[in-house]
């Protein structure tokens, strides 16, 4: 019996900045380098004070996670503490058992290794979504730059709130995809420009849970993560919100941030049939609903960063 060797494939030789696949936003460049095998190199380009996260994978238990620092410098959040980052650093996990971030200090760029294939699974998946919260929010009359904030002022409230990583991954993609859910909502209902029947209000708040199940079927623990922000970004300290009228404590931390980030958003934004409201007018709006429609604690550190900006 004669045994044969499988054929062996070409070296594979990518000169500077080539890759076999690159997913960009504003913020980032991820590229796939290398992939075989369920190995994986990516390279990762991150600007000054975007995040990067890692999470843990029950189902992969043998695997191995790490990234090396090539240039910049970045802080590393985990569930404990936050250590810097700089060139030549590592962190390794075998697997990774928590949830980790990583925020450019400053414009970096690292190589990450996984042996199990993340790319197109975490990645791009992710991106892809990024990208759809994004559109959904131009149709809905926002600008593109409405997710981006909604991310930075949410992040920076969860920041000095001293939320830990899970938190703060469960909040950056809360806050990004809250409104992923209106790609389910008739144009004919999202995009009228008069007042909405009751009928079709109705279906106007499901994007809530619309959004929490897109999310829950990607299957991408980050994700299934923010569900929850997803589908609790419209309920309210009094119990007054949607879709289930929960109420204080019943409302997860991350939805609290979002829901009051993205309603000074909404007051403050020129939308495409609607002026925006100056900063003053609204700040005093959530000053009286303090408590009442906004978490008390949520709703002083808001303030305090939009006072030091
Ligand atoms: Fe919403
Ligand atoms: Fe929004």
């Amino acid at each position: 019996m004669s045994s044969q060797k499988p054929a062996k494939s070409p070296l594979l030789i990518l000169k500077k900045g080539e890759a076999l696949q690159t997913v960009s936003t504003k913020n980032s460049i991820t590229s796939l380098l290398s992939s075989h095998d369920g190995t994986e190199i990516i390279h990762q380009i991150l600007k000054s004070g975007a995040r990067w996260g890692m999470s843990p994978d029950d189902d992969h238990i043998n695997l191995l996670e790490s990234v090396y620092i090539l240039s910049g410098k970045m802080k590393l959040h985990t569930t404990k503490e936050e250590t810097l980052l700089v060139p030549g650093d590592i962190i390794a996990g075998q697997p990774v058992s928590e949830h980790l971030v990583l925020t450019a200090v400053e414009d970096s760029e690292f190589l990450y290794t996984s042996s199990r294939p993340v790319f197109h699974h975490y990645f791009s998946d992710t991106k892809e979504l990024e990208l759809l919260a994004i559109d959904i929010e131009k149709k809905d009359g926002y600008t593109a730059e409405h997710c981006t904030r909604i991310k930075h002022l949410s992040m920076l409230v969860g920041e000095s709130m001293g939320l830990n990583s899970v938190s703060l991954q469960k909040l950056h993609f809360g806050a990004i995809l809250h409104d992923i859910g209106k790609i389910k909502v008739p144009e004919s209902i999202l995009l009228k420009p008069g007042k909405l029947t009751e009928e079709e209000w109705k279906v106007m708040k499901n994007h809530t849970q619309f959004g929490a199940d897109i999310l829950l079927k990607t299957n991408i623990p980050h994700l299934i993560l923010a569900s929850e922000v997803v589908a609790q970004h419209h309920e309210r300290y009094d119990g007054s919100g949607y879709p289930k009228g929960l109420e204080k404590e019943q409302i997860c931390l991350e939805a609290a941030i979002v829901g009051l980030v993205d309603s000074y958003d909404a007051i403050t934004s020129d939308r495409v049939y609607q002026k925006g409201r100056t900063k003053d007018s609204a700040i005093s709006e959530i000053k009286q609903l303090r408590a009442i429609k906004y978490h008390p604690d949520v709703v002083d550190t808001f303030l305090s960063i939009l006072e030091s900006n």
